[in-house]
């Protein structure tokens, strides 16, 4: 299993070019299920995750073709073939498999998805994406390693009990091209869902409310949408990841081709009370960039998560990395996740290259020391991942990162990317050296996803 190894206490400097949304690409690539005709998708993020999204679009008899780097052309020209024995694995590793439902159902009035993988952050169950679907008049079989679905759709009033992004994006495919109108109101408002919407309606889809609470959608009873032509907007998670990883070693970064600034508001404004400095800066005939500065000193902010537009979720463990190189001067900080029950799985690794924290719920509490220092750390997610980097990116001494799987599912040429800033960063092909301290003292830190049937969450009733 190859690992990276990472010689901290380097500056980041230099400029760094952001793909496409991993995020917007794949309810995108499913969303080409509703079209009968060429679907073009420019800005396609290379990643793990794509490939996967991609094999299993084509298990359901679609044709994929990157045709240009990061240009893939998609045709879904016939009703989709059952998936065969053995060929859930193509799905079985992202979540987003689920996403097949609502587009496939709406135009061919029978789907089939296998049970969802995607990372261990929580339980991660799919009443919200059941609920809709069956509102809008489709019977579902859950069985041992598919989700089955038939019928007709039939447009109505969906009001979700929290804006899930996958569900939102599923029941707005659902309704696309379901009989009559459907008035999804507590709908996410992630710009990836936005970015879905004008996607979708490029292929004729008549929509309107994308980026509100409440999107309206003119069904096509049926009838496939067109064919269009979309660029993936950029990834914003990944602008947030390298600019905390600048926050934590000090610098200054460059990052090109980033989306809107309003897009990561709440997130720079917690960035900017840490004391790094977010500038607009427009190369001449270059695409829009943002530099991040961290110069002088780093303060110490408390965050909770929210759905957008508050703190992203997926910028939680990387923004708690960072916070370990504050001032040690700082008050301890609270960070609060409040999406997912589960999302503290890098808290431990942490704790083994000396990062003050403990966890109480969904709480972490964390007392900047000024630094960490380097050690042997394994990856438990994907956003987890990026948050080791960062730590051993600014870490005093060596560290190394195995379980790279996670980091090739959502970071698009890191290494390559990372080495241009100044960084010492390999990947090395065998397993990693073991230096591992004996497990630290985690009971405290051990946030294990509360028992609850499915279904179930802090927030919200039984679907
Ligand atoms: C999407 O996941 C993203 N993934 C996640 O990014 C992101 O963290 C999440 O939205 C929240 O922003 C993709 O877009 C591929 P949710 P999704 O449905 O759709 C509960 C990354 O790192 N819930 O908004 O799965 C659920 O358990 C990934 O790139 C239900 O209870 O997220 C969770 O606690 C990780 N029932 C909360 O809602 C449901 O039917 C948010 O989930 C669906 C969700």
């Amino acid at each position: 299993m190859s690992f990276l190894r990472i010689e901290g206490g380097r500056n980041l400097s230099g400029r760094v070019s952001i793909a496409g949304a991993k995020n917007a690409t794949l309810p995108i690539l499913a969303s080409g299920l509703l079209s009968g005709g060429l679907l073009r998708l420019e800005n396609v993020p290379r990643l793990e995750d794509t490939a996967a999204m991609a094999g299993a679009l084509r298990a359901v008899g679609a044709s994929i073709e990157e045709v240009l780097p990061n240009v893939l052309e998609m045709r879904m020209e016939q009703p989709p073939r059952p998936l065969q024995e053995g060929e859930e694995s193509l799905a079985r590793n992202i979540r987003t498999g689920v996403l097949f439902l609502g587009p496939m159902l709406s135009r061919f009035g029978w789907a089939q998805a296998c049970l969802p993988g995607g990372c261990r952050i929580g339980a991660r169950p799919l009443d919200l994406h059941i609920w809709g679907l069956s509102k809008l008049g489709a019977t579902i079989h859950i069985g041992e390693k598919h989700i089955e679905a038939r019928g007709r759709l039939q447009g109505c009033d969906l009001r979700l009990p929290f804006p899930s992004v996958g569900a939102s994006e599923n029941l707005l495919m659902a309704a696309a091209s379901a009989r009559g109108t459907t008035r999804l109101r507590g709908v996410a408002r992630e710009p990836e869902v936005v970015d879905l919407c004008r996607c979708l309606r490029a292929m004729g889809a008549r929509l309107e409310g994308e980026g509100s609470a409440e999107i309206v959608v003119e069904g096509s009873d049926g009838e496939p949408l067109e064919g269009a032509s979309h660029r993936l907007l950029p990834d914003r998670i990944e602008t947030g990841s390298y600019a905390l990883a600048v926050a934590a070693t000090g610098g200054s970064l460059l990052l090109c081709d980033t989306p809107p600034r309003c897009d990561l508001a709440v997130f720079f404004e917690h960035l900017q009370r840490c004391g790094v400095a977010v500038e607009e800066e427009q190369e001449e005939g270059q695409q829009r960039g943002l530099r991040i500065t961290r110069e002088g000193g780093f303060s110490a902010v408390s965050l909770t998560t929210a759905p957008h537009p508050g703190f992203p979720t997926d910028l939680q463990a990387q923004f708690t990395a960072a916070m370990c190189f504050a001032d040690a001067t700082s008050d301890p900080v609270v960070v609060t996740e409040s999406v997912f029950e589960n999302r503290f799985m890098h808290l431990q690794e942490l704790q083994r290259m000396g990062a003050a924290v403990t966890l109480e719920g969904c709480r972490a509490h964390l007392s900047p020391q000024g630094g960490l220092t380097g050690a042997d750390v394994t990856a438990s997610d994907l956003r987890a991942s990026f948050s080791l980097v960062i730590a051993g990116l600014a870490a005093r001494g060596t560290t190394t990162i195995s379980a790279l799987h996670h980091l090739d599912r959502g970071y698009e040429r890191l290494e390559a990317k990372i080495s241009s800033c100044g960084a010492q960063i390999e990947r090395m092909p065998s397993a990693a050296p073991s230096r591992r301290r004996a497990k630290p003292s985690i009971a405290a830190l051990s946030a294990r996803p509360s028992e609850k049937k499915p279904g179930e969450h802090p927030w919200l009733p039984a679907c």
